[in-house]
């Protein structure tokens, strides 16, 4: 398991190659997967606007179209004084594919929180439920 501040080193390293020609605002993401295989995902933005995707999901999906399944923590990094959680989109796809991973909120200075998944997406909906139609 790689440490801590390795983990988001690689997500501040991210954040460098973000798109954010509109909004200015860059974030970095890395993944950690069960195996100790780091992942990473900056946003991209583009002229619609509403295409951009942002850094937790381009991580997850480099991440799934790698190969990995299993997944163990993700950082997230801002250069922001209040940490930058992800966004409700972000928290779905992060829980679907990555289950209760520890989040780990940092700036560009300093680690600004710690959390589970779950206790950002308290009471998610998910393939366990479609499992249940009749
Ligand atoms: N953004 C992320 O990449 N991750 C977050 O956790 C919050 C928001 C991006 C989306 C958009 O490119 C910019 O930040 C402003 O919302």
């Amino acid at each position: 398991m790689a440490h801590s501040d390795e983990l988001i080193e690689a997500a501040r390293r991210a954040r460098e190659h973000a798109v954010a020609s509109f909004s200015h605002f860059k974030v970095g993401a890395a993944l950690e997967t069960a195996d100790g295989v780091i992942v990473t995902g900056c946003n991209v933005e583009n002229a619609t606007y509403g295409l951009t995707i942002c850094a937790e999901r381009v991580a997850m999906f480099k991440a799934l179209s790698e190969g990995h399944r299993r997944f163990t923590r993700v950082a997230v990094v801002a250069d922001t004084s209040d940490p930058t959680p992800p966004c409700g989109a972000c928290r779905q796809i992060l829980w679907e594919f990555g289950g209760d991973l520890e989040v780990l909120l940092a700036n560009l200075a300093e680690t600004k929180g710690r959390y589970r998944l779950k206790e950002l997406l308290p009471l998610p909906f998910d393939g366990r439920l479609l499992g249940e139609r009749s």
